[in-house]
């Protein structure tokens, strides 16, 4: 029966993470899939989890089921850790199965209530966004959000795109730390999206992946704080596998905020109802971690510090980034790479540039150009930044623009030279 199988499409950040692994290269580079990788490469367990699991090593009496919807508790921590406040009569939650599992079930909750509306995600986005919400039945369309010439966020086109979608229809926002752009909005932009929103019956829905990782655990919450507030609905996904280090335990919780404690209630029970078919009852293990580091007021503080330390290198490698730009090719237009935030941000490379990397250099980037900034190592950012110079280099003397280094200024940002086979 299986020769009849369609050929499955290719899911480009697991592919990559593939092709890393058949490299032989010692001197390979993975900038593709987006975990935190510290200066020896490694993704460390952070000291709090650590000690956390410890003490549940020590302390736990069973691994009996823990219910369709999880540990409340853990939702509770997690409620008061996005939204600053605890868990409100209109706040329904559910233990999810990492970021892509409380997308997965918030998407399933949508189309229980409604399945002709459509989700409307950013231009860029997350690569597996569509796919989730095709996965449970709905629809999705771009909105615009990040201009790859001027790089940067542009809320401007993304409210006046707001004003046209029809009422009911689902937003989806990155809550912070932009996946693949690295660009976010301004709180300025989010209020104004908040009454936008609110006057126009649309329903957002937060992803906040990377919550810490951009400029704090606050700060990085202010917008769908923001849009809890102002709102009479709201669905967040959120996730803990990069603030918690926790990628593998696939730890995640799905949140709705309802017009009132009877829909949230309904809210609650029919995610349930979706995950039950999906995988039953959620994993343990990560949430029983982060329940106990949120619990403990001294864990919880020294994950804060640890949580602290990674942003910090994050930004640093940024500024080192960008420096090393202004070394190898003599321009500003890398800068950009220094304003961004958390782990991503994305180069103006063409899909057969992006090719070369791979095959000439074993330099891993994402088909669409994104670059997992946490995954670089500070001592390999010069060999990164003379092989995007030496790409460029090439594009300039195949249209014919000889080989200044001068002339590569603004090359990246303009897209002067872009190829015809662009991805991006
Ligand atoms: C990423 O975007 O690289 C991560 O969120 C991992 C994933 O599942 O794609």
């Amino acid at each position: 029966m299986f020769e009849a199988l369609p050929i499955p499409p290719v899911d480009p950040i697991l592919a990559l993470g593939g092709a890393v692994r058949s490299d032989r290269r010692s001197d390979k580079l993975d900038l593709g899939i987006g975990v935190f990788r510290d200066e020896a490469g490694h993704t460390p367990i952070m000291g709090a989890v650590r000690e956390a699991e410890r003490r549940l090593l020590d302390e736990r009496k069973t691994k009996s089921y823990v219910g369709a919807r999880g540990d409340m508790l853990f939702v509770d921590a997690v409620v008061q850790l996005i939204l600053g406040t605890a868990r409100s009569e209109r706040l329904a939650g559910i233990q999810a199965t990492g970021g892509t599992g409380a997308l997965r079930v918030l998407a399933g909750l949508v189309a229980h209530a409604r399945d002709d509306v459509t989700v409307w995600v950013p231009e860029p986005t997350w690569l597996n966004h569509q796919t989730i919400f095709a996965d449970a039945g709905l629809k999705t369309a771009g909105y615009p959000y990040y201009d790859r010439t001027e790089l940067r966020a542009r809320p401007d086109l993304l409210l006046a795109k707001l004003e046209t979608i029809p009422a009911g229809d689902i937003v989806l926002f990155h809550g912070c730390c932009h996946n693949p752009c690295g660009a976010d909005l301004s709180l300025e932009a989010w209020e104004a999206i908040a009454e936008v929103i609110g006057r126009r019956g649309l329903i957002p829905l937060v992803d906040l992946a990377y919550q810490g990782f951009g400029r704090g655990l606050e700060e990085d919450a202010e917008g769908v704080r923001l849009l809890a507030r102002e709102l009479p609905e709201l669905l967040v996904a959120f996730s803990c596998s990069k603030n918690f280090g926790l990628y593998s335990e696939r730890t995640g919780c799905a949140l709705v905020l309802a017009e009132n404690a009877a829909s949230a209630r309904f809210a609650g029970d029919h995610m349930a109802l979706v995950a039950r078919p999906l995988y039953s009852m959620p994993p343990d293990h990560g949430s029983a971690i982060v329940r106990t580091i949120l619990e403990d007021a001294a864990l919880a503080s020294s994950w804060r510090t640890e949580l602290d330390i990674v942003t910090q290198s994050i930004l640093s490698k940024r500024g080192v980034l960008a420096a090393a730009f202004r070394d190898a090719i003599g321009t500003t237009d890398f800068d950009y790479l220094e304003r961004g935030s958390g782990m991503f941000s994305l180069l103006n490379l063409s899909s057969t540039e992006i090719l070369a990397l791979r095959e000439e250099r074993g330099i891993y980037i994402v088909e669409d150009g994104r670059i997992n900034v946490a995954g670089l190592p500070t001592h390999r950012v010069g060999d990164f930044a003379g092989a995007i110079s030496d790409v460029l280099m090439r594009r300039l003397r195949s249209a014919g623009s000889g080989n200044s280094k001068t002339r590569l200024a603004g090359s990246l940002g303009s897209h002067t030279g872009q190829q015809e086979d662009s991805s991006v």
